[in-house]
């Protein structure tokens, strides 16, 4: 990733900037001041973050254009702040769950819309706060000790030298290739006696009665996983987050278990709630957000046959006898103080 330290960056632009190795662009004819060459040329790059993507109906990143597969538009945004609702609802009101105390430095990886880094900023003014996606879609008023960043959290970092207290990545089920290399990157990338947490689902429904078998609401799942899983990303991070995280060499590992129901048919009040934002969330962005870039990139359906997949869904998912639920992890762990 691009942040380095003040103190880093300044050697490194005077290695790189001697005059000897850089040759001057003598193309601009007017001999006067940068004004629309400048302008011109910091349009392009914010173009390539900006020029978004849109297919299907719906709209894309651009930058590492192709490789997330959800939208980044606003009924999706509505969607990711729904859910972040419903994990409040699910873990009490807490942001997260590691012990930790007075964090200076902090990054939300795949930040989204950014609401748990604007929650966790203005919860911690003491520490510095990045947020980091592949797109630029979150709010530009927030907390002043928050910043966002483009990135790609699957290259290669150049935190080490500047590590942070806490790491912190929610739903990244269906982002990531590689989750083992991510968190061995962030175990590199933390304090000794830092702490990462990855709160994470496994996207497969099921239902303890058997009353999702068969139904359109489970195809559309096999469907939809089975072509992101054809494309290389993993969609059930949640169960082996534990063992990533040992492997990584983190100690003090916790990991929690909790269900998400798919809908208001749990009685238990909590449940029902949690339920409820899941499903408000799925009905905001429509069933075929998550659809739409998998089927139709990955498994060549067209927009059609992902249309009607995705309304028998909704329609099981609004059924009262279908008792579908999630399984939803939060792992955390610290890195050893020597
Ligand atoms: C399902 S959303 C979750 C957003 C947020 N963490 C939350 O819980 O509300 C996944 C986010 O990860 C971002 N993302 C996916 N792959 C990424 C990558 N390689 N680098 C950075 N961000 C990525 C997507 O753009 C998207 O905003």
């Amino acid at each position: 990733m691009a942040e380095t330290p003040a103190q880093e960056q300044t050697t490194t632009t005077i290695i790189n900037n001697t005059p000897t190795n850089v040759e001057v662009d003598t193309s601009f004819e007017n001999d006067s001041s940068y004004g629309d060459e400048l302008s011109s040329y910091s349009e392009s790059l914010v173009s390539s973050v900006l020029d978004y993507r849109h297919e299907n109906g719906r709209r894309y990143h651009k930058f590492r254009d192709g490789s997330y597969l959800l939208p980044n538009d606003e009924s999706e945004n509505n969607r990711l702040d729904m859910l972040h609702e419903m994990y409040l609802e699910l873990l009490h009101r807490k942001l997260y769950l590691a012990p930790i105390k007075k964090p200076q430095r902090v990054i939300d990886l795949g930040t989204g819309t950014g609401i748990w880094a604007i929650d966790f900023a203005d919860l911690h003014p003491e520490a510095e706060v990045i947020g980091c996606d592949l797109s630029p879609t979150q709010p530009t008023l927030v907390p002043p000790n928050l910043k966002f960043l483009v990135d790609d959290i699957e290259s290669e970092w150049a935190y080490e030298k500047n590590p942070f207290d806490f790491i912190h990545a929610r739903y990244l089920a269906g982002s990531i290739k590689d989750f083992g290399k991510l968190i061995k990157q962030c175990y590199r990338s933390v304090k000794p006696g830092g702490w990462v947490e990855f709160q994470d689902w496994d996207g497969y429904p099921r239902s303890e009665d058997g009353s999702l078998d068969g139904t359109g609401l489970q195809r559309y799942y096999d469907e939809v996983y089975g072509a992101f899983e054809k494309a290389g990303y993993e969609v059930r991070p949640g169960v082996k987050l534990e063992q990533w995280f040992k492997d990584a060499g983190f100690v003090n590992v916790h990991a929690e278990k909790f269900i998400i129901p798919y809908g208001i048919w749990p009685k238990d009040p909590h449940l029902k709630k949690v339920g409820t934002w899941c499903q408000a969330g799925a009905e905001a962005s429509g069933y075929e957000a998550v659809a739409l870039a998998a089927l139709t990139r990955h498994k060549q359906w067209t927009q059609e046959e992902v249309i009607a997949l995705a309304s028998q869904a909704r329609a099981d998912a609004r059924k009262r006898d279908i008792h579908t639920m999630f399984d939803f992890y939060v792992v955390y762990g610290q890195r050893p103080e020597n």
